[in-house]
């Protein structure tokens, strides 16, 4: 195996460990890791997961990473599978707000747009004087940050995810909002209580479970919604062909080689169909682009 193809593992981020050391440590794992640029994607990563610009970096080169420190490990781990550099810190401006963009999501100004809109609806069907939301697999938190403003009315929201490094970045997303609890749960086991819903969420999670586990978890979803509740799933789902499949990876950059082995990608027509089957009312695709799919359905 050439060098330049090297897998390497990131090397550990502490809290304690100055900005300076971090980048070098950074630069290093980089280029041992074949990365040819790994100079300035050390650079651009470590300003991107700490939130400062280089300027700062140069200035304070003996600051600790403090609590930036997963976000580092995380970029660095992303950075040494080849995602480019691009994605890894992308930023789009939608919704009036800043959010960054996950991993596997390409431009999800669409897709997100779509499911507020779902939910948005179903506020004006269904007004409440409280909401109690729920997202699975909340990652930074972005996809709750959107929601809980878009609604004009108090929101308690329960953030899950099982990631060590997304727990972290939710927890600082959501520092002094005490409306928001975050929950660290694995999704391949069963819901533990959480009490009722009137939305549920999701964004690009749920295809990471195998397919026994997202049906049952469709039915524990149903279960906690209130009568009346929302389920909005946004997905990464399968391609009907092998050459569509394909044709999606190659339109987001990527290979069957740099896919996410972690996908376990289901056809839309099938989770549909489950949604029914469990008694979900009004379910329908609202949006899909490719592999990239919003399901809606409600509890009645
Ligand atoms: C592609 S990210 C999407 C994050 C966020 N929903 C968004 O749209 O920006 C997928 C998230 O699902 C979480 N996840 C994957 N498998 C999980 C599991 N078994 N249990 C809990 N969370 C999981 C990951 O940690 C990650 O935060």
């Amino acid at each position: 195996m050439r060098e330049q193809f090297a897998i390497t593992h990131p090397p550990d981020f502490e809290p304690a460990m100055a900005r300076d050391a971090a980048r070098r440590s950074l630069v290093r794992a980089l280029a041992k890791g074949g990365i040819e640029s790994a100079q300035i994607d050390a650079r651009v990563l470590l300003c991107a997961a700490l939130g400062i610009d280089h300027a700062d970096l140069v200035r304070n080169p003996d600051c600790p990473l403090g609590p930036g420190a997963a976000a580092v490990a995380f970029f660095a781990a992303r950075r040494l599978k080849r995602e480019p550099v691009s994605r890894i810190i992308g930023h789009r401006d939608f919704w009036r707000a800043r959010f960054k963009i996950g991993p596997a999501v390409l431009d999800p100004r669409h897709a997100t747009e779509a499911l507020i809109e779902a939910v948005l609806d179903y506020a004006a069907r269904s007004p409440r004087e409280n909401w109690r939301i729920l997202d699975l697999g909340t990652g930074d938190g972005r996809l709750l940050a959107l929601v809980k403003p878009a609604l004009s009315t108090p929101v308690e929201a329960v953030a899950v995810d099982f990631s060590p490094a997304m727990l972290q970045a939710a927890g600082t997303r959501f520092a002094g909002d005490s409306s928001v609890t975050i929950v660290s749960h694995n999704l391949d086991h069963p819901l533990p209580a959480l009490g009722k819903f009137d939305a549920v969420v999701s964004s690009f999670a749920i295809h990471h479970l195998v397919h026994e586990r997202k049906r049952v978890l469709y039915g524990e979803i149903h279960e906690l919604l209130n009568p009346g509740g929302v389920f909005c799933n946004l997905e990464h789902v399968d391609s009907p062909t092998q050459r569509l499949h394909e044709e999606f990876l190659h339109s987001i950059d990527c290979t069957l080689e740099t896919e996410d082995p972690s996908n376990k990608l289901l056809d839309l027509e099938t989770q549909l169909r489950w949604l029914r089957e469990i008694g979900f009312a009004d379910v329908d695709c609202h949006w899909k682009w490719r592999e990239l799919a919003l399901m809606v359905g409600r509890r009645l």
